[in-house]
């Protein structure tokens, strides 16, 4: 019911006769509402842009096999349409892939920032890891592999005992027979030689380098890279002493070590750490001819 008073409504008529000629306030109230129309239309814009970005996906082709199921045994890839977001890495859309698609996608890896070494793979026709590889700088359709030269266990997952076998042939850990002199005392190394061997020192075992190399390729009982690197770590490590240092170099002359390197420098290309592989096998190269010249 209207509570209106005839004298509220004559006041009112009044007004709406004004109302013609605009006052300073309507025209404030329209700038106010232009102003709220155009800042809706600016973040409808800005909506839209971010529907369109998200919707972006990226096509990536994944070996598959598997030796156990049946009707899985042949060869083959899948696709995968992955949506893409900044920063993705080929792990990212790997485990998209898994966990949306195809829960029996396999492959390794843990740490997704490039120092457990597991995800080691063949991304568009190079060794890469997967966790350190960026979708936005690949060609697409993005071509993911199981590292060559191994065996393949299922889909991207290869098997790594080979690799570790001539890891483990370096004898991959610090040895000595000189200690400090007192019980608590560490054992000192001078800034210079921890820069010398710095480098060496950064291998995460992904074998990646192992991989790429010809001479590995063709010959099984090549020491590898990786295990030549991890030779010369400790080689070149000042507080093993000469002795140790003397059996380091008989294990990397023999007929499969250092010789073999042909300085293709395939393993320096692909080594993710950066560890300037081919070098290190040409300074043992050199350490093995000093120590076998003899003086009469
Ligand atoms: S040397 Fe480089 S490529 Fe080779 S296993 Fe170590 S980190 Fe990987
Ligand atoms: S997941 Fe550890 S190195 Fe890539």
């Amino acid at each position: 019911m209207s509570t209106q008073t005839p004298t509220q409504t004559e006041e009112s008529s009044e007004t709406d006769a004004e109302a013609d000629v605009p006052s300073k306030g309507d025209e404030r109230r329209d700038e106010k509402r232009r102003r709220a129309a155009e800042e809706r239309a600016r973040r409808q814009a800005e909506e839209a842009e971010k529907a369109a970005a998200d919707e972006e996906t990226v096509e990536l082709k994944v070996f598959r096999y598997d030796p156990e199921v049946e009707g899985k045994q042949e060869p083959r890839f899948d696709t995968f349409h992955v949506p893409f977001t900044k920063g993705m890495t080929v792990l990212d859309a790997l485990m998209y892939s898994r966990d949306t698609y195809d829960s029996s996608l396999t492959f390794r890896h843990s740490c997704r920032q490039a120092v457990c070494g597991s995800d080691a793979m063949f991304v568009n026709g190079g060794q890469k890891l997967a966790c350190k590889t960026q979708i936005a700088e690949l060609e697409q359709p993005i071509r993911v592999e199981p590292l060559p030269h191994a065996e393949v266990r299922k889909d991207l997952v290869v098997d790594m005992e080979h690799f570790y076998d001539q890891m483990e042939a370096v004898e991959p850990y610090f040895q000595t027979n000189e200690y400090p002199d007192g019980e608590l005392e560490e054992q000192r190394q001078t800034r210079e030689n921890r820069e010398k061997i710095k480098m060496s020192t950064r291998c995460i075992w992904c074998s990646a380098c192992m991989s790429s190399c010809n001479i590995a390729a063709g010959d099984n009982e090549y020491l590898g890279p990786a295990a030549i690197n991890k030779a010369y770590r400790f080689a070149m490590d000042e507080r093993e002493g000469e002795d140790i240092k003397q059996k380091r170099l008989e294990i990397i002359e023999q007929e499969h070590g250092v010789w073999r390197c042909q300085t293709q420098f395939s393993c320096t290309e692909v080594c993710p750490k950066d560890i300037p592989l081919t070098e290190h096998i040409q300074e043992l190269k050199r350490e093995a001819v000093k120590n076998n010249l003899k003086f009469w």
